[in-house]
């Protein structure tokens, strides 16, 4: 296993990371911050207390992704992101991350898999749910079978709020993110039609009065 960061069986403490910890499930060999993510390059260099963690079942996989990210940051010369940087071999349906611990959650191409089972991707969103803090975000991009992932996010939208990007206004990072992942789109199928990005908010936990 060398190489892949190592949890135990238990879940990590987060004292260490509790600040802001962002979390991809399914990364897979093509993590989010491999190729479209200028943003979460910026928070890197800008938030020392920011880390990534990768997480995928697949070991071959995630750790050609590991290999591929390393590459490219290494080409751009980004430096000292190793050590913010972790993939892990663990599933979503098991997040080995403390309640409430989370700031924010990214899947690409996970919910919208046609060969992952909806049993798990339904436990996934339960587990998402769990870990992420009160203010914490999920976002979900697809641009390969966005249609497949339908079912899984009418479920998304019992646990979490969905933002409204246009209303909210997003930051401009986030923007670029957006348009950076059309570009992608556009490479990959000629347009942009098949890609979406959307981003859920966890809900306040309900009060009895
Ligand atoms: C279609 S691939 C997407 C890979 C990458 N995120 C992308 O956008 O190209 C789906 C990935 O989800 C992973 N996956 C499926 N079930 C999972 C689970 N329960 N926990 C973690 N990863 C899972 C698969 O191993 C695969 O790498």
């Amino acid at each position: 296993m060398g190489g892949l960061d190592q949890l135990g069986s238990g879940t990590r403490s987060p004292e260490k990371f509790e600040k802001n910890i962002i979390v991809e499930i399914g990364s897979g060999a093509n993590p989010f911050i491999l190729e479209v993510s200028q943003d979460y390059r910026d928070r890197f260099k800008n938030e020392p207390e920011t880390h990534y963690f990768a997480l995928d079942i697949n070991e071959p996989e995630l750790r050609r992704g590991k290999s591929l990210q390393e590459q490219a940051s290494a080409a751009i010369g980004l430096k000292n992101v190793k050590e913010k940087i972790h993939y892990l071999k663990a599933s979503g349906e098991m997040l080995p991350f403390p309640d409430a611990s989370v700031s924010e959650i990214i899947m690409s191409n996970v919910l919208g898999d046609p060969g992952a089972p909806f049993s798990g991707k339904m436990s996934m969103v339960e587990e998402i749910t769990r870990v992420l803090k009160e203010d914490g975000t999920l976002k979900i991009v697809e641009y390969y079978t966005p249609w497949v992932a339908d079912g899984a996010i009418e479920k998304v939208r019992t646990y979490l709020e969905e933002i409204d990007s246009k209303k909210e206004g997003l930051p401009t990072q986030e923007k670029n993110s957006d348009a950076e992942l059309a570009q992608k789109a556009k490479r990959i199928f000629g347009d942009d039609k098949q890609i979406f990005v959307r981003r859920f908010r966890k809900k306040p936990p309900t009060t009895e009065l």
